[in-house]
């Protein structure tokens, strides 16, 4: 059987499976593109979230990593939230610590601890707020704080910190390899080879690169920014899985990636046939004890208020 008709034959089970189990499929853009094709939402982390704390059905598949299952788990108590692979986990999301936020809480006064959405549940159990990189510099802006942590980017957090010096931040020293490691001279070639070609990145990635882009925003923000402009070649600095949304939407634009593309080997775990049997067995079922979605609730309800 080719690879075309079996995979057919797996978006149809999971089609019945969805009506049979009354499930949504929610993919962040990082996703294999096949997997985005079936999804009843596809978005940034902010949408996905909004997206989350407001549905219906029984059952929600998250076709995305760890963090992202459980936050819409802690966002929904009530709800069966199956993740097709509880391997794929976000390296950043561990890239902080308890012991220093507590440190920092001694350290300062009027302390406002910032944690992007891309972080561990226990993380955010002890954070004041989250943020997504849509909504960072809103949300700092809003705290009445005078001194914000910024928790586990250190890149989103610079370029946060940019945006709002009114503010003293302190800083972690997190990031995302997988922006971190886009490299500079891959990133001058393809601007060699394309010159009208704007740069579109995203704010994990790191300062120098930064400083060349001609737009800066979260996944969704690059979208919308490569959808709405009047150019037509744009070098997309963030994981190649954005490319797939890009092109839906852009059929007569040019999208480059650095020779060395971008890819989340978590994300790309996440496949059909998983999708499939998490809905089929109910297994890889999300869970979180009462004390920390109780606590963690809380950052993320925040978010979603001064996000609006
Ligand atoms: P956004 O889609 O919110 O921009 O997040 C990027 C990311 O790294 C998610 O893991
Ligand atoms: Fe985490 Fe980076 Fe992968 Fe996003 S791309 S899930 S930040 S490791």
């Amino acid at each position: 059987m080719n690879e075309e008709i079996l995979n057919q034959d797996i978006v149809n089970e999971i089609a019945a499976l969805k009506q049979e189990k009354d499930a949504v499929i929610l993919a962040h853009y990082y996703v294999r593109p096949e997997v985005q094709a079936i999804a009843d939402y596809i978005g940034d982390s902010f949408y996905l979230s909004k997206v989350a704390a407001n549905l219906d059905a029984k059952t929600i598949v998250f076709a995305g990593v760890f963090f992202m299952g459980e936050s819409a788990k802690v966002l929904n108590p009530g709800k069966t939230v199956l993740l097709p692979d509880m391997k794929a986990d976000c390296a950043m999301a561990h890239m902080a610590d308890v012991a220093t936020i507590q440190k920092m809480r001694e350290t300062y006064d009027d302390l406002a601890v910032v944690c992007y959405i891309n972080s561990t549940a226990e993380l955010k159990q002890h954070s004041d707020v989250c943020v997504t990189s849509s909504n960072a510099v809103k949300i700092v802006k809003a705290l009445p704080n005078k001194n914000i942590f910024f928790i586990p980017d250190r890149n989103l957090a610079r370029y946060v910190a940019a945006q709002v010096p009114e503010k003293n931040f302190v800083f972690n020293e997190g990031y995302c390899p997988i922006h971190e490691q886009i490299l500079m001279n891959e990133l001058h070639e393809v601007k060699a080879a394309h010159p009208q070609a704007l740069v579109l990145a995203h704010p994990e990635c790191k300062k120098e690169l930064l400083d060349e882009a001609d737009y800066i925003g979260s996944t969704s923000g690059i979208i919308d920014y490569a959808t709405n402009s009047d150019a037509k070649e744009f070098i997309i600095c963030t994981e190649n899985g954005i490319r797939y949304e890009l092109e839906q939407k852009n059929p007569d634009k040019q999208f480059y990636f650095t020779k060395t593309e971008p890819v989340c080997p978590d994300m790309k775990t996440v496949t059909l046939e998983k999708v499939r049997d998490v809905l089929k067995y109910g297994t890889n079922d999300v869970q979180v004890t009462d004390k920390l979605r109780e606590e963690s609730q809380k950052p993320l309800a925040r978010m979603l208020e001064l996000g609006k």
